[in-house]
């Protein structure tokens, strides 16, 4: 497969192509996007939750998300492959927020970074392009805010709070964002920034189809749990039931004692069962 490079990323978006990012967080996982065209491959702190068992993204340290950024970048190589900055590891101010982004380029083997927030994150987008660094924005529902937002909610609902997506979508694109995703915006919005911002493909996820491209988190998309589904979740696969009937199939084969047959079984060499019985 061709790299896929920034510069094709915004041909894409020129030739209205819609641009597909998945997450990933492992090998395996990088591997299925890198071998079926995915575009960008995103190790999305979403890892907290369907990787690790945490309640929420905020508990997600660097070194973890490090650890799998190594692994998925194993498997990942055409793909553009971001990773989310974990909550914490920008905040202190934009030093901070250079030392975060270069270990994750430089340890986890990323070319580009997430970073969640509205104009207030420009300075930090600045500064880490200035420095060679990649920046995708993340604007609408931030995830790592959720507390303070009480609850993941969809942003941007009325004309006021929708103005201020625009306003820091347009800041974020001058601060050097090479694109940006929009989280749970109404399409109309989604739309509108879609078409004010200058170059920068939009990637939505609850944002409607009028967006430069789509992402989905893995576990949503193969349907590896069915719990709660949120409404923009589409389960294009059906792994759950997958697991399910290959772990009771093997339970059943063991306790029958049908697996393993002869052909999946090892002999001794010619003779030698015998000597070994004497
Ligand atoms: O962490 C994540 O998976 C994400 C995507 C949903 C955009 O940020
Ligand atoms: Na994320």
């Amino acid at each position: 497969r061709k790299k896929v490079t920034i510069q094709h990323l915004h041909s894409l978006r020129e030739k209205g192509t819609p641009i597909t990012m998945l997450t990933a967080y492992d090998f395996p996982t990088g591997r299925a996007c890198e071998a079926h065209g995915i575009d960008i491959t995103l190790v999305g702190d979403s890892l907290a939750q369907v990787c690790l068992g945490y309640d929420a993204t905020t508990r997600l340290t660097l070194d973890e998300m490090l650890h799998h950024c190594r692994a998925v970048a194993r498997g990942s190589k055409a793909p553009f492959l971001v990773a989310d900055m974990p909550f914490g590891t920008y905040h202190a101010g934009a030093e901070d927020a250079v030392r975060s982004a270069v270990r994750l380029v430089r340890e986890g083997g990323v070319e580009g970074v997430k970073i969640e927030g509205g104009r207030e994150v420009a300075d930090i987008v600045r500064r880490l392009t200035a420095v060679g660094i990649p920046v995708m924005a993340h604007v609408g529902l931030l995830p790592q805010r959720q507390a303070l937002l009480s609850g993941y909610k969809v942003q941007g609902r009325d004309a006021d709070s929708a103005r201020a997506l625009v306003d820091s979508a347009l800041a974020l694109e001058d601060a050097g964002a090479f694109a940006m995703v929009l989280e749970a915006v109404p399409r109309p919005v989604a739309e509108h920034i879609t078409r004010s911002l200058r170059r920068a493909p939009t990637i939505g996820i609850g944002a409607g189809s009028a967006t430069d491209g789509q992402v989905l988190v893995w576990d949503d998309l193969m349907g590896i749990w069915d719990g709660h589904k949120a409404r923009f979740v589409r389960r294009f696969g059906n792994v759950k039931d997958e697991v399910e009937s290959g772990i009771k199939a093997y339970i059943k084969a063991v306790r029958e004692r049908s697996f393993p047959d002869d052909t999946e079984t090892y002999g001794m060499r010619e003779g030698e069962l015998e000597k070994f019985l004497q």
